[in-house]
């Protein structure tokens, strides 16, 4: 089942702006490049293999978590639909399906979340289904997902997600596959957001206190 993942220590500085191409209407709002988006691809190749490898000739229900989550989505089927091609032993059919959660405003989280769009998750019945989400923090948003999943009586349910911050006030949770343990800082880009916006950004970056203030949400 699941590797273990790169973890990406509290010290590390990541890669200057100036190393990589970054939109200008962002420059003055990061702080670095923690990950860059080659190496997003390169780690979510790896994870598809993973997936392929362990869900062997079963079809798989790949459920996008939006909006957070829909890049990482695309290029990990994308990586599993390449595999499929490959006409080795083993391939996965796939069925998509979506999720839209709300739970941040600001860099808080709301303490709740809501399911706000997609499909009907009756759907989901007897599926085995991957959650394919950003980035666990918390985990609490995950964990009333999986609760709200586990309703609607699908065969299997495991989880894949790009990052899992360190953090305290985490409950534990571990998804199945992780890409990147990151330290506790607010990330943004290759679709994670800060109200909406840096979703327009390929690499994920560190916001800065003026990228905050800037897109913050006011009463
Ligand atoms: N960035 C974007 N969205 C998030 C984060 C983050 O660091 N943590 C939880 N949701
Ligand atoms: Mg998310």
């Amino acid at each position: 089942m699941s590797e273990s993942s790169i973890r990406i220590p509290d010290k590390y500085s990541g890669y200057a702006l100036s190393h990589f191409c970054v939109p200008k209407h962002y420059e003055d709002d990061l702080e670095d490049i923690m990950i860059p988006w080659g190496l997003i691809q390169d780690r979510t190749e790896r994870l598809a293999r993973d997936i392929f490898q362990d869900v062997r000739d079963e079809p798989l229900t790949a459920l996008c978590v939006l909006k957070g989550g829909y890049r990482f989505y695309t290029d990990l089927l994308d990586k599993i639909t390449t595999l499929n091609r490959s006409h080795g032993s083993v391939s996965v059919p796939i069925n998509v399906d979506f999720i839209r959660l709300k739970s941040y405003e600001n860099d808080e989280s709301t303490g709740q979340i809501r399911v706000v769009g997609g499909d009907n998750l009756s759907g989901l019945r007897g599926q085995n289904v991957l959650v394919v989400e950003d980035i666990i923090d918390t985990g609490r948003t995950m964990e009333k997902l999986l609760a709200i999943l586990a309703n609607h009586g699908p065969k299997s349910v495991r989880v894949a997600s790009l990052l899992v911050k360190r953090r305290q006030g985490s409950t534990g949770y571990r998804p199945d596959y992780t890409g990147f343990e990151i330290p506790d800082k607010f990330v943004v880009g290759y679709a994670l957001d800060y109200n909406e916006y840096f979703r327009d950004l390929n690499h994920i970056c560190v916001i800065n206190e003026n990228g905050k203030k800037k897109y913050a949400i006011t009463e």
